[in-house]
């Protein structure tokens, strides 16, 4: 399988994990040598409820059984997606009401991007220095790392870039901006949290210029960082919601969401404003209201807090200069990038797995599944913990 797998599937690094997966459940995930490994990184925040969870996996079974596929997204009425959105209405502020589903986060980026274009009829988009936000063509545009820009120029033209959380940045927000787009918490940056107010006067700014704020929270949203919502933290209510990620506990979508007012505007002038033909599957929308009816059924969410200052108590030890972050999405900061890596693939041959952030080398993430275990996060603390240890003799 291992040869197969660098032969004939196209790779996206020169070295691979390849761990070869037999199967997963909860926080565990099985290789085919039947090792059982603890998950720290939950596919990178996107497996919101762990694996394969008994009712995100029946919804799916049941909705399998009764229609998959039967329509490009948008012309006919499909119970799951639209559930799924008039949910997620009741649990946003006004004026949160319409939701697009599509398959990506990056593709809801794209259709964010588009949108606050159409909206506005202007072309600036502004986006913050070390932002993530996918990488198709638009969205890899909004990025500033020429190191993986350089070979995909030309990009889309129209994008600047501030410095999150400085406010003296935002006076290049002006009447050409068609939006402001940030991640509510940087993630690939190395979960850097908004300062003070500063995304309340990013939302005040954008209001004097007429430019609409665009927070991408395809990896704080969904209940990761104590709230439902990571803007709920800040007092802040985007324009436009960027999601993905844990929105279908591992089944693979993203979604935006604005005013219905805002939103219609994709249906004319031009019509068929963004489309796409997956977009609202009704398997994949099933997921993600099995998957927010569980996460907001419970205490699921207030819980991430407490299990955070777990992973506080416990991860303390020399090496650890600071864990940023807040809830279930934190980072593990050491003095240099062979620390980290030795930290991650350490814990992986012992069965804890722990991941890279893409911009900050000294970072380790931990991002759970929301259900996680206290015996479960000691149990993996223990392991970094020895691994520190080693490292540090
Ligand atoms: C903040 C943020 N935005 C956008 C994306 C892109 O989402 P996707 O990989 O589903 O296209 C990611 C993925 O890591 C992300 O972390």
């Amino acid at each position: 399988m291992k040869e197969d797998f660098f032969r004939y599937q196209a790779q996206t690094t020169p070295h691979p994990l390849a761990l070869e997966i037999s199967h997963a459940s909860g926080s565990y995930i099985y290789d085919t040598d039947g090792r059982a490994h603890l998950d720290f990184v939950a596919g990178v925040s996107a497996c919101s409820l762990g694996h394969c969870h008994p009712a995100v996996v029946k919804a799916i079974q049941e909705q399998a059984a009764r229609y998959m596929h039967v329509m490009v997204y948008g012309e006919y009425i499909q119970a799951p997606a639209v559930e799924y959105s008039k949910k997620l209405a009741s649990m946003l502020p006004e004026p949160l009401e319409s939701t697009y589903l599509v398959n990506s986060g990056t593709e809801a980026m794209e259709g964010a991007i588009k949108l606050a274009r159409r909206a506005t009829g202007r072309t600036g988009i502004i986006s913050a220095r070390n932002a993530y936000h996918g990488n198709t063509m638009g969205s890899l545009s909004l990025m500033d790392y020429e190191e993986r820009l350089a070979p995909f120029r030309p990009l889309v033209p129209g994008v600047s870039h501030i410095s999150f959380n400085n406010p003296k940045d935002l006076d290049q927000i002006d009447e050409n901006t068609a939006a402001v787009v940030l991640e509510t918490i940087q993630g690939g940056a190395g979960f850097i949290m908004p300062e003070g107010d500063y995304l309340r006067k990013v939302r005040e700014r954008c209001d004097e210029a007429g430019a609409l704020l665009v927070l991408d929270e395809i990896q704080p949203g969904f209940g990761r960082t104590g709230k439902l919502f990571a803007f709920e933290h800040y007092d802040c209510i985007p324009d436009i919601l960027v999601l993905g990620k844990g929105m279908a506990s591992g089944m693979p979508v993203g979604a935006f969401t604005a005013s219905h007012e805002l939103m219609q505007l994709l249906s004319d002038k031009p019509k068929l404003g963004h489309i796409t033909t997956f977009g609202g599957n009704p398997v994949i929308a099933a997921a993600a209201l099995a998957t927010l009816n569980e996460i907001t059924s419970g205490q699921l969410i207030e819980q991430t807090l407490e299990k955070e200052q777990v992973f506080r108590n416990k991860l303390q030890h020399k090496l650890i200069t600071e864990i940023r972050g807040k809830g279930l999405m934190l980072a593990l900061m050491v003095k240099d990038p062979e620390t980290a890596n030795r930290i991650v693939l350490e814990c992986a041959s012992r069965g804890l797995v722990l991941f890279w952030l893409l911009f900050e080398p000294r970072a380790v993430r931990i991002s759970p599944p929301l259900p996680i275990s206290i015996e479960e996060i000691e149990e993996g603390c223990d392991i970094i913990l020895e691994v520190l240890t080693e490292i540090e003799q």
